[in-house]
């Protein structure tokens, strides 16, 4: 063996040896702190721009003056997000970068962007950032512009040979610090654990992540967990739940399908939980109906339903939320082989309705139609919301930008809308028509997984099915969202970890129901 090869091979190994391990490779390159408003300058300084900002309690007018010949003198525009780094003022720090902060209507949802952008700013000593003048909009700025900078910072270095071990300290300084520090260290860095470990899950490769590999990595974040229960449903549990749809779609894989649950008590014991369910497909070739080969890499990220779901439980349970929680994940692989499933075959379901496989590459409704009516009929809850990459029919009716939400009742999509909105993750409805169901009445079973030309609505028609009229229930359909091929402030270029910031509001919505 040549020295090149064996480099190669112990790397392979090392990479299996990682994920085995459950490494984060979550941009931890940070280290944030918080300070009083009138905290000395370090040699980095980051100045908000706006008619309410305040300059640091240090800068002397003749600093602010220095300040502004440079801006003038550059023609620096601030608008909302914009930024430039001024080195070598006189008497200023050596590095001096102002951004702009908009106008009064400055949400959470900008500070999130904002913290984003301050991902991005150059160097690597300590920064120290003044927050003056924001808090009147928002009650503790730092906080939320410390979960944008950590959801931007987020870079994915399982893979690479060489990473940087660098540490940036990044120093917030304004008037209630305690309570921005008191905020993300009991509430937002889990949010931001769990964002960055469901991005991790949907950037590593299929050879690495599979069923019993998810499990691994979902378990070790779980653990330790107050008031979280973790089950996992094997080969064999499924066989005896009667899941023959999951156990379908994983027939063709040498990993055996599971089932994972995560149950969280945060309030009493006779509250009906809010159920959550993710599709997890590992890795999706389309089964016997084999994808095309271009772009079929990305569907390493067929589970990005399923992870976020683990990402959003994991986070709720972290801070204590008052509500109870459950998190299905189903999880399979879809791939070709002489034991999987083929078009037309006929599959039995939880409930026992019978479903006509018309594609094997639809495989994402057959895991929601055992995973769904087991929850419901399992946990009796207020609410279910499954999401799930489901079809590329969502994707293209609504590209990178919002996820499709259908649901029978328009007040419920409604609802949902203004979750994205609050949440920086946004969706926006698509239909379900009487006759989609209709549609999907098969010849020899109960229905057929597609049929005619099969968009978002035939897919949620399956779906809904196996819902009772009567039990408020949510589809996303996030195939669009969940991997992007540029960065925005807060998610880089990849998987963006969508779902745990929406399911995140909506849990901290219904706590307050
Ligand atoms: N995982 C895919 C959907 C998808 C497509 C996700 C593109 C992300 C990006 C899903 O399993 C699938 O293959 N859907 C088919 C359904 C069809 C065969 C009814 C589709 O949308 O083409
Ligand atoms: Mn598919
Ligand atoms: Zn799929």
């Amino acid at each position: 063996m040549s020295l090149k090869l064996r480099r190669a091979s112990h790397l392979a190994l090392a990479f299996a040896l990682m994920s085995a391990a459950v490494t984060t490779s979550a941009a931890a390159h940070a280290d944030i702190s918080f300070t009083s408003a009138d905290a000395d300058m370090s040699e980095h300084i980051v100045v908000f721009l706006d008619e309410d900002a305040d300059m640091p309690a240090g800068m002397s007018s003749a600093m602010e003056q220095t300040l502004e010949r440079a801006l003038d003198a550059s023609g620096f525009k601030s608008s909302f997000g914009k930024h430039q780094t001024f080195y070598g003022l006189e008497d200023l720090p050596a590095a001096v970068t102002v951004i702009g902060a908009g106008d009064e209507s400055l949400d959470r949802r900008d500070l999130h962007d904002l913290g984003g952008h301050l991902a991005k700013v150059p160097g690597g000593g300590a920064l120290t950032i003044y927050t003056g003048g924001l808090e009147t909009r928002v009650a503790a700025p730092a906080a939320e512009l410390a979960l944008g900078y950590r959801l931007g910072a987020y870079s994915f270095e399982t893979y690479k040979s060489k990473t940087s071990e660098a540490v940036r300290d990044i120093i917030f300084a304004g008037e209630n610090d305690d309570v921005s520090e008191a905020l993300l260290e009991d509430d937002y860095d889990a949010v931001a654990d769990a964002v960055s470990m469901t991005r991790d899950l949907g950037n590593a490769p299929g050879l690495d992540i599979y069923p019993g590999s998810f499990v691994e990595r979902v378990q070790a974040e779980a653990r330790g967990i107050p008031n979280l229960k973790v089950t996992v449903m094997g080969k064999r549990e499924l066989e005896r739940a009667g899941m023959g749809a999951i156990l379908g779609v994983g027939k063709g894989s040498v990993h055996d399908p599971r089932m994972m649950i995560l149950e969280y008590t945060g309030a009493g014991a006779n509250d009906a939980p809010l159920a959550l369910v993710g599709k997890g497909i590992t890795f999706d070739t389309g089964g016997i109906s084999l994808k095309p080969n271009s772009g079929q890499w990305m569907m390493k990220s067929d589970l990005s339903g399923a992870a976020a779901v683990g990402g959003a439980v994991i986070a709720a349970a972290k801070r204590g939320a008052d509500i109870n929680l459950v998190g299905v994940m189903p999880l399979a692989e879809n791939m070709p082989d002489g034991r999987a499933i083929r078009p037309g075959d006929v599959l039995k379901t939880y409930n026992g309705t019978t479903i006509e496989v018309m594609s094997t590459d639809a495989e994402g409704r057959l895991l929601l139609v055992d995973a769904v009516p087991y929850t419901v009929e399992t946990y009796e809850p207020e609410l279910v919301v499954n999401i799930a990459t489901l079809t590329g029919s969502a994707a293209r009716a609504l590209s990178d930008e919002y996820g499709a939400v259908i649901t029978r009742d328009f007040d419920l999509a409604q609802d949902m809308m203004d979750i994205g909105d609050r949440s920086g993750e946004d969706v926006w409805p698509l239909p379900l028509h009487p006759n989609h169901y209709v549609q999907i009445k098969s010849d020899i079973a109960d229905i057929k997984s597609t049929a005619g030309n099969p968009g978002a609505s035939i897919g949620a028609a399956v779906i809904g099915t196996f819902v009772d009229e009567d039990q408020p229930w949510v589809h996303l359909d996030i195939a669009g969202v969940d991997w992007r091929d540029s960065a925005t402030p807060t998610a880089p270029k990849g998987h963006a970890g969508w779902g745990v910031r929406f399911l995140d509001q909506l849990i901290r919505d219904y706590e307050e129901k």
